[in-house]
């Protein structure tokens, strides 16, 4: 006690001697305990959802009889009705899966953004099957706009005129990146290096800009989503990707970064790391180079890359209610994968998600 004391003000000192605090439990050590009233320490915990009760609170302040209680989990909790978003890349794979994810979570739009200027043949086909979906009465539109992310005034703008149209904007998802081919890192050229950082580090915060302006603009708070990868943490056995590696170890910092800054209005930001998904970026290396995927099935202790379906749970759960405590996080879904380090031995790399309202970001 004498230390916590010490380190105390000299102003709050005094007020402890004056009016000691309550003591409701001592352990052996000298530490006290304080508390202050239930309603006081409730009011600390953050406002509830719109729909609360939930949860224990919810069976707790039911009556004993009466109507059956319905479950709120999936129907609210992880429900993204009437939500906006939008999601970089969202041409193809992971950005397409992630971006017809929120839809199916109920998302009123999903604005997908990416460089050619109609949208593929595989997009088409999801938008015409997203406004087919059963129960969303032709709500739950997947919209397609051409722009570069590296351009930042395009981005910002797109960003207000999705603001102007929905009236809100409420999760983004920045998944546009590229991946250059193997170059040893002694030679790498600076254009290339300068190319890939354009896309995966500035595309992706003058995304998550476009999104944050508006979510601020309307003051619900939102949901930022910055895809980064495994490659942001760890190095891919094998591969001389030292411009993807260090991009994705940007984004990372970027999320907790933004997280630190934005909490306050509510408005998370996280990292997602996925860890190797067949997609036209892997395919690119897997499809040309025989053997390459054994190699990385390999690495995996569940002997099989991923799917980008694998990536549909956690963009809904991190753009929903269902996380409204996890911010400056990084999600990392990779299944399981052993990493050689070079100089030691095995290492484990493990799912980790933490739900701290950001306080290990800080
Ligand atoms: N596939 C994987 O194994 C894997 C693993 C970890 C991380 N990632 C990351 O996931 C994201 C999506 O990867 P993917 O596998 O779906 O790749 P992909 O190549 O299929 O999709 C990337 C999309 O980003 C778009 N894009 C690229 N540059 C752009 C720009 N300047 N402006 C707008 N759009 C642009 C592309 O046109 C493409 O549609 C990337 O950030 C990637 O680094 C992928």
């Amino acid at each position: 006690m004498s230390l916590l004391f010490r380190r105390l003000p000299v102003s709050a000192r005094t007020l402890f001697i004056a009016r000691p605090a309550p003591i409701i439990a001592t352990r052996t050590t000298t530490r006290v305990y304080t508390t202050g009233t239930e309603t006081d320490n409730q009011s600390k915990t953050g406002k509830p959802p719109s729909y609360a009760p939930i949860g224990v609170d919810a069976a707790l302040k039911a009556p004993s009889s009466g109507p059956a209680p319905t479950p709120t989990l999936l129907s609210k909790e992880f429900s993204l009705a009437d939500r906006v978003g939008l999601v970089s890349g969202g041409n193809r794979g992971l950005g397409l899966e992630m971006a017809y994810a929120l839809i199916e979570a109920g998302a009123r739009a999903v604005y997908c953004i990416d460089l050619p200027k109609t949208p593929s043949e595989d997009w088409q086909k999801v938008h015409a099957y997203a406004a087919r979906l059963h129960g969303k009465g032709g709500e739950g539109r997947l919209e397609y706009i051409s722009a570069d992310v590296t351009d930042q005034k395009a981005i910002w703008k797109i960003g207000e005129t999705i603001g102007d149209r929905e009236g809100r904007m409420d999760v983004c998802v920045a998944a546009a990146g590229i991946l250059k081919q193997d170059i040893d890192c002694l030679e790498y050229p600076a254009d290339t290096f300068q190319e890939v950082i354009s896309v995966n580090v500035n595309g992706v915060l003058y995304t998550a800009q476009a999104a944050g302006r508006q979510m601020r603009r309307f003051g619900n708070g939102g949901s930022i989503i910055l895809v980064g990868s495994m490659s942001g943490s760890i190095t891919n056995q094998g591969h001389s990707w030292v411009s993807y590696n260090t991009s994705k170890s940007a984004v990372l910092q970027m999320a907790r970064s933004m997280a630190c800054e934005l909490g306050k209005e509510d408005i998370r930001v996280n990292s997602l790391s996925p860890g190797y998904i067949y997609t036209k970026l892997t395919g690119a290396f897997v499809d040309k180079q025989p053997g390459l995927i054994d190699k990385w099935i390999s690495q995996n202790p569940q002997g099989r890359i991923g799917r980008p379906d694998e990536l549909r749970g956690v963009v809904t759960w991190l753009a929903s209610d269902a996380s409204t405590y996890c911010t400056g996080s990084e999600c990392v879904v990779s299944l399981i994968l052993f990493i050689k380090c070079a100089f030691t031995k095995e290492i484990l790399f493990w799912l980790s998600i933490i739900v701290d309202g950001g306080h290990r970001a800080w």
